[in-house]
């Protein structure tokens, strides 16, 4: 019974290398599962694939959105992701995504960058906004 006798172990490593997602959403009083909900609006555009747009086969439906992976979105400068192209400004950023300026971009994307070829009105609910951020963090992180 090896397995068995595995699984206790396994869930101790789990646990103790489980992300640090629920400290998060404590910390900031969000809730990651509502965030997934909001996400059904950006799902049509963007995938949370750890591959790019060049790795994937050319039948593939993440290929075939209109915006970026948003896998790994935390942890590379904005504008990054090999083989999509982005507009001027999103390509030559050079900040990283965080809670603070995510907000303000998905808040009113034009009025953060006029350039954005993002066709996205934005969310205006402040609620909302912060449970889309706790959820992406807790689905978008490189190991
Ligand atoms: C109509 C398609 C569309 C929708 C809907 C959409 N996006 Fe986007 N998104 C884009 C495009 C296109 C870009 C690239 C923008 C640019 O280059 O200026 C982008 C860029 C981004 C970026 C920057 C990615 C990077 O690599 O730095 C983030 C983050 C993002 N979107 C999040 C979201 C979220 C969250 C939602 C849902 C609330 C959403 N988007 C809805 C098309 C969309």
């Amino acid at each position: 019974m090896q397995v068995a006798r595995l699984i206790p172990r396994l869930l101790v490593v789990l646990i103790f290398f489980a992300p640090g997602v629920p400290v998060f959403a404590e910390k900031l009083d969000c809730k990651p599962q509502k965030g997934r909900q909001v996400f059904a609006r950006c799902r049509k555009c963007h995938s949370l694939t750890a591959q790019s747009p060049e790795e994937l086969s050319k039948g593939d439906q993440d290929r075939q959105k209109e915006g970026p992976t948003l896998f790994g979105m935390f942890q590379r400068p904005a504008g990054k992701v090999q083989g999509f192209v982005y507009s001027d400004s999103m390509r030559l950023a050079e900040f990283y995504w965080e809670q603070e300026n995510l907000d303000a971009f998905l808040r009113s994307p034009l009025t953060f960058m006029t350039d954005t070829t993002m066709a996205f009105r934005g969310i205006r609910n402040d609620k909302q906004r912060l449970n889309l951020y706790c959820y992406l963090q807790s689905v978008t992180q490189v190991e």
